[in-house]
């Protein structure tokens, strides 16, 4: 069962307030909190931006977007939530509106605020300084940033910069949504809180590490962003090390921001530069998926479009540290894939000795970590099969369903994370310097792209990526573990 732990009354700054991520995410997540009783009664959400929208059209707007996405919602509960909602509208990158919002927020200096910038990120660093030059930025001021931070090393440090002129590190909360999900917090708490894995947790027991994140979706109208990203930068830059980090790093002192991101980032240090050939790109070609026909990417930019960017990645990284030292880890990310999977294999070196002949092959065990759908930990072990007819022996999953296991909804990440952000917890929030250390690992990779003439590989949409990448983990003799499921 759940616990709500309650938080003092907050507001809650939205700018980006009519776009996709406060619509889709921002505030279905802050509804649950208030649905749930967790958000005190006179906390506000104000919806920054340029829509000449007054508090009753914004109000519409978030009925007419939002509601239908939340499936039942009870009628009084409902209201309550909508009579938190305000609209001010501001050109964020002018001067016109920041008045308005200091008059909206005037007399709650002392709350809590939380100022979300769900924009652009060349947005960020003028946003915070106006909002600071404005005199908004109070004590209890969270400022709480979407990823990407910047689109390489340069635009990072630079937005970091902007941010920091006005902001303490303490005040700063990076999102990487991919650390409220339930079942990356529960990564920390398998490794942890269980004795049993952590002293196979190194090169003496494993062999080699999966990290896939695959989607069905494709562009979901997002081309202007998504086009001049690609998945290099759109989900290995942040989701994947962050997974990476946390199977990675050495037990942190505590669960405790510094502690627990003082070792995600000696992770991010030990990347060693991938290797020649190391990586595979691709792009989704026209296919199928769940026997629905998909165009091709550049189709669904639009007619005429070619494009060189990249909707899958597969590579290979190392870790240069005692603990890693010759463990692969295979990383893949990609849209329009065959199904909507994340999860994480640890991949276990066989037996040194077989007792039972060779004709008997053995498989090494997995330990298998759902992180979505159908949430969970499978261990594959081998078994032997009942009956008589010699010593059959067979691998069996030990399945932990967690839908199966726990009563109850999941919460969505940003649930987690906003109430952490109110709470004033950055643990689950990344730090500057591991976005700067993150950045300064993909960007030769960005470049060596940009310098080549290569374009990405065509993979059909509803497969599981390039045959390169089948390559990629083949030729040191692995293979990537659907094929085994
Ligand atoms: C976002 C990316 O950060 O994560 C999207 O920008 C991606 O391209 C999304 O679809 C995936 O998140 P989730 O929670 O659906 O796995």
């Amino acid at each position: 069962m759940s616990q709500i732990i309650p938080v003092s009354a907050f507001d809650c700054v939205v700018f980006g307030g009519t776009g996709d991520l406060a619509t889709r995410k921002l505030l279905p997540a802050l509804w649950h909190r208030d649905a749930d009783g967790q958000v005190p009664p006179d906390s506000r959400i104000f919806a920054i931006s340029r829509k000449p929208l007054d508090d009753d059209a914004y109000r519409a707007f978030v009925e007419e977007t939002v509601r239908p996405k939340l499936g039942a919602v009870d009628a009084a509960a409902w209201a309550r939530f909508r009579a938190r909602l305000r609209h001010v509208r501001l050109d964020a990158e002018g001067d016109e509106g920041w008045d308005a919002l200091a008059t909206a927020l005037a007399g709650a200096e002392a709350r809590v605020r939380v100022v979300y910038l769900a924009t652009a990120p060349k947005f960020f660093g003028p946003i915070a300084q106006r909002f600071a030059r404005a005199g908004l930025a109070t004590p209890a001021t969270r400022l709480v940033v979407e990823k990407p931070v910047g689109t390489d090393l340069a635009s990072a440090r630079r937005i970091n910069d902007e941010i920091g002129a006005v902001f303490d590190e303490a005040c700063v909360y990076r999102i990487d949504h991919y650390l409220g999900k339930e079942t990356v917090q529960n990564l920390i708490a398998l490794r942890f809180a269980n004795s049993l894995f952590e002293p196979l947790w190194s090169s003496q027991w494993i062999d080699h590490v999966q990290i896939t994140v695959a989607e069905t979706v494709g562009l979901e109208g997002r081309a202007g962003y998504y086009d001049t990203s690609g998945a290099l930068r759109d989900m290995v830059q942040n989701h994947l090390l962050q997974l990476l980090c946390l199977v990675a790093m050495e037990p942190p002192r505590a669960f405790a921001a510094d502690a627990v991101r003082d070792e995600k980032l000696k992770v991010l240090r030990a990347l060693r530069p991938l290797a020649e050939g190391a990586i595979v790109r691709g792009q989704y070609a026209a296919g199928a998926i769940d026997g629905a026909a998909v165009p091709a990417y550049a189709q669904e930019l639009g007619p005429g479009r070619v494009s060189r960017a990249e909707t899958f990645v597969a590579l290979r990284l190392d870790l240069a540290n005692w603990r890693w030292a010759g463990v692969p880890f295979y990383l893949r990310t990609g849209k329009r894939m065959a199904r909507k999977t994340s999860e994480i294999v640890i991949a276990f070196k066989p037996v040194p000795h077989s007792l039972f002949g060779e004709s008997v092959r053995l498989e090494a065990n997995r330990l298998v970590v759902r992180l979505q759908p159908d949430e969970g930990i499978t261990l594959r072990l081998m078994t032997k099969e009942p009956g008589p007819g010699g010593l059959r022996l067979r691998a069996a999953p030990l399945d932990l369903s967690f839908a199966e296991t726990f009563a109850g909804r999941f919460p969505e990440a940003y649930e987690r994370l906003l109430m952490d952000v109110v709470r004033g917890n950055p643990t689950l929030f990344m730090r500057r310097d591991e976005v700067e250390a993150a950045w300064g690992w993909i960007d030769p990779v960005v470049r060596a792209w940009e310098r080549g003439a290569d374009a990405p590989k065509s993979y059909v949409a509803g497969s599981w990526g390039p045959a390169a990448a089948t390559a990629l983990i083949e030729r040191d003799g692995r293979t990537w573990h659907e094929e085994l499921a």
